[in-house]
């Protein structure tokens, strides 16, 4: 298997007597999406800033593209992008005013710069906005202007802190189809997202709380290793189904989605004599086929397990 791109060990960051990131570890192979998960507060920004060298670690160690990270940093930066969580696009300028602006910062100049914010204007389908200022565009079209930006000087490896959020869904496929052309290019990406679609099309994920990481692995490797399966029951009496499926045994949790109540079963149980109780006790519903967990399963138990222990 290939060098990661980025492997971190121990990643660790106090503020005072609390810790935001504490004793992370892991590691982004190359050309790959790699999707960073977790509660507001849980520490995805804190950990960014930390491997983009805004932020000073507490302790831990990271290497990228061969380099110490920490120790090596002026080396292996020229070769990172970073969009933050909050733009830092100028908006009093325009958005080739911005491109050029960082294109700046990252040295280039003359003919290369030109091309290069052409390139990647052209590239995030906003080159016809390209004379107006940030300020007048819209939230989409800021955010592509903004990964304009952050990858002007070619960085191989590129953090992206919610690129994504206040994007309608449009919008955000074509962020997202902008992000597959990127990393076709060669680059590895680590994106946060609340968004647990854009989630389970990354290539892998990290999912951490309170600092901790709690989860890792592809998509569908991790809505395996929940070991269970999925029965979503149509009903209009949701919140009376769900306190009868929670006296079951078998029912190893029964969670609201909409009008419907998703029982999560241990994987290969049949559900058939639950659901034959389930009707027995007076209750109406359709039961839909069982499916593997969603994603959005996987953060909603690993929320109440670790409300669960305090
Ligand atoms: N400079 C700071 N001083 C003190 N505490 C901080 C500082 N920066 C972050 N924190 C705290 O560290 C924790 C993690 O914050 P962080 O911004 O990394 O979370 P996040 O996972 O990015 O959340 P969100 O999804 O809301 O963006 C929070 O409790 C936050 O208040
Ligand atoms: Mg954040």
């Amino acid at each position: 298997m290939a060098e990661p791109v980025l492997a971190v060990e121990g990643l660790t960051r106090r503020f005072g007597t609390f810790t935001a990131v504490s004793n992370l570890s892991f590691e982004i192979e190359p050309g790959e999406i790699f999707g960073f998960l977790g509660p507001n507060g849980a520490g995805k920004s804190t950990t960014i800033r930390m491997l983009c060298g805004v932020l000073a670690p507490s302790a831990g160690k990271a290497r990228a593209l061969g380099l110490d990270l920490f120790t090596e940093a002026d080396r292996v930066r020229a070769r990172m992008g970073y969009m933050s969580q909050k733009s830092s696009l100028l908006t009093d300028l325009t958005a080739a005013e911005n491109l050029r602006f960082f294109g700046g910062l990252y040295g280039l100049e003359g003919s290369r710069l030109a091309g290069e914010v052409e390139y990647r204007l052209k590239e995030m389908q906003v080159w016809e906005e390209r004379d107006l200022m940030v300020s007048a565009l819209s939230t989409g079209e800021r955010q592509r202007v903004a990964l304009a930006a952050a990858t002007l000087h070619r960085p191989e490896i590129l953090f992206l802190d919610e690129p994504t959020s206040g994007v309608d869904p449009l919008r955000r496929r074509l962020f997202w189809e902008a992000m597959d052309e990127l990393v076709a290019s060669g680059m590895s990406i680590l994106v946060t997202t609340h968004n647990l679609g854009e989630a389970d099309q990354c290539d892998r994920l990290a999912f951490i709380m309170a600092g901790n990481l709690m989860a890792y692995g592809r998509p569908r490797g991790l809505k395996e290793a929940m070991g269970r399966q999925v029965v979503e029951l149509r009903t209009d009496r949701f919140r009376a189904l769900q306190a009868e499926a929670r006296r079951h045994p078998e029912v190893l949790a029964a969670e609201l989605q909409g009008r419907a109540v998703r029982l999560s079963l241990a994987a290969g149980t049949d559900p058939a004599p639950l659901l034959s109780r389930l009707r027995a006790a007076g209750l109406e519903f359709e039961a839909l086929p069982p499916e593997l967990p969603s994603l959005e399963d996987l953060f909603v138990d690993l929320v109440q397990r670790s409300r669960a222990d305090v």
